[in-house]
């Protein structure tokens, strides 16, 4: 059975409208330091799947404001619970230049492994590069000479398949009670993602464009 690493059933419960057999891991992965959702979700899956034994999927998000050079992008987690959502609001409308306008985007990155090679697809595959691996640092079996660790940070660890989400809006005043995180100052086609139902959120959202591209994939794997 394909397991979403995630201890937030909202999550599996849309995970559900794209894919048929698919349950909730709650495991804490190492979420390394990197501006690349790629690289955090990469390492994670691999560790996932290393404890796990089955097949995983482990994403990561973020908003990327265009006037703040993409901040807070995988750092939003920190930035909200530090700045706050009104504060990157407050912050992107200082930075804006007259000509700059207030778009930003939300991504998310799936990465699924089950532990085997993957043929050639317009989607990449992540092989546990350098940049990775450094990025980790060394770990326990690593330091020990243990060159076939296998929790992860290997960079020889299996290979991994990357599905990216991205919905495109603008940075405006909070509207809204619904959703979460950055949901309230997020507008996209008149509506923040605060104000919109959870089906039109899951509709249009940065996670239900990259799960239903997962999705399909998946499926025709599994055929
Ligand atoms: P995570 O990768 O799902 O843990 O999300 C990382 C950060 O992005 C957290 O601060 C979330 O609140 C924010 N975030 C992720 N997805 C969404 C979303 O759909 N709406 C609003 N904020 C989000």
């Amino acid at each position: 059975m394909l397991r979403y690493v995630t201890t937030n059933e909202g999550k599996v419960a849309e995970a559900r409208e794209y894919l048929d057999d698919v349950s909730a891991l709650a495991y804490e992965y190492t979420e390394i330091q990197s501006d690349s959702l790629a690289d955090i979700a990469a390492r994670g899956a691999r560790e996932a799947h290393a404890h796990a034994g089955e097949p995983v999927i482990v994403d990561d998000a973020g908003l990327f404001v265009d006037a703040l050079g993409g901040f807070p992008g995988p750092y939003s987690s920190y930035v909200e619970d530090t700045v706050g959502i009104e504060g990157v609001g407050r912050l992107a409308a200082r930075e804006r230049d007259e000509d700059q306008d207030d778009r930003a985007a939300f991504r998310c990155v799936i990465a699924y492994c089950d532990g085997e090679e993957f043929a050639a697809s317009p989607d990449p595959v992540e092989r546990g590069d350098r940049v990775t691996a450094a990025a980790a640092g060394p770990d326990e079996d690593e330091r020990a000479g243990d060159e076939d660790a296998d929790d992860g940070s290997n960079p020889s660890g299996p290979p991994v398949k990357l599905f990216e989400g991205v919905v495109r809006g603008r940075i405006v005043e909070p509207r809204g009670d619904g959703g979460f995180g950055y949901d309230p100052i997020f507008e996209h086609d008149g509506q923040t993602m605060a104000e919109m139902s959870t089906a039109e959120k899951n509709a249009i959202s940065h996670r239900g464009r990259a799960l239903a591209k997962f999705g399909e994939w998946y499926h025709e794997r599994s055929e």
